[in-house]
């Protein structure tokens, strides 16, 4: 679903990204992980057109996309949470959602006003959706409050919430699990599990280990912007230079 070739991201002198070749494949949940600074988040934003490579090519299901913007990926399919959730705190839960794009016709500013009864049964239709994904997530019971209410947990469901409102191929997920209660990792995981199970392929920052382990196949790992290792996860755990090298020190942070 992704490939790159020899992918470059610099900020100045510094090649936060370097020269990375690496693929995600359709179905899978790809683990990536390796220590701060690696470049992970960068990589990230470059592959979903936050940031323009500065060299290098983007694959995303078989179309170049090295250039595109965040939009047009989003409705191509490829969709990024945060490693920070930024909802808009005082609207709503559901007022949130309703907001990620989906192309709908309200959106235009000069939809005509012929358009109106049009644009109203859209909306309708964007919120049950929205309520369907809400009560998917576990946060229906709050889509009326603010989303500044929302605990640090709640807002990374909310972030997968707003990009299943695109129906995205592939959801790329940059530490989902950081500052997450253990009840809510639980639930964000049978989540993932089974959005995986219908189809969607998903690549997944994580500096937990035991959740890489126990939920990523297989594993990719990046040092100073190089991907140092691409495997299966149990040649990750059994590689001594690379656990001691690199991984020692991130376990179970
Ligand atoms: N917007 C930016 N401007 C300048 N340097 C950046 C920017 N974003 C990240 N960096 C630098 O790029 C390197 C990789 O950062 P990042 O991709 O956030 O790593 P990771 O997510 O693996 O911790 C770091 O040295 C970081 O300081
Ligand atoms: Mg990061």
């Amino acid at each position: 679903m992704i490939e790159t070739q020899n992918l470059i991201t610099s900020f100045g002198l510094l090649k936060a990204v370097d020269n990375v070749s690496l693929s995600v494949a359709k179905g899978t949940i790809t683990g990536l992980i390796g220590p701060n600074g690696a470049g992970k988040s960068t990589l990230f934003n470059t592959l979903t057109g936050v940031i323009r490579p500065t060299s290098g090519e983007i694959h995303f299901d078989g179309i170049r996309t090295t250039k595109s913007p965040p939009d047009v990926l989003f409705r191509q399919g490829l969709a990024h949470t945060f490693q920070i959730p930024r909802p808009f705190p005082q609207m709503t839960v559901l007022e949130n959602l309703m907001l990620a794009p989906t192309g709908q016709v309200g959106e235009s500013l000069f939809a005509p006003f012929f358009m109106m009864k049009k644009v109203k049964r859209q909306e309708r239709e964007i919120q049950a959706k929205a309520m369907d994904i809400l009560t998917f997530t576990t946060l229906d019971t709050m889509a009326n409050d603010p989303a500044g209410k929302l605990s640090g947990g709640q807002m990374k469901l909310l972030e997968l919430a707003r990009v299943l409102m695109g129906d995205p191929k592939v959801i790329l997920l940059d530490e989902p699990a950081a500052g997450v209660s253990p009840a809510l990792t639980e639930i964000l995981v049978e989540k993932i599990k089974d959005l995986n199970a219908r189809g969607h392929t998903f690549f997944i920052i994580e500096h937990d280990m035991d959740f890489i382990m126990r939920h990523c196949e297989p594993v990719i790992a990046m040092v100073s912007g190089h991907v140092v290792f691409e495997g299966s996860g149990e040649a990750a755990r059994s590689d001594p230079q690379l656990v001691n090298a690199y991984l020692g020190d991130m376990t179970y942070e």
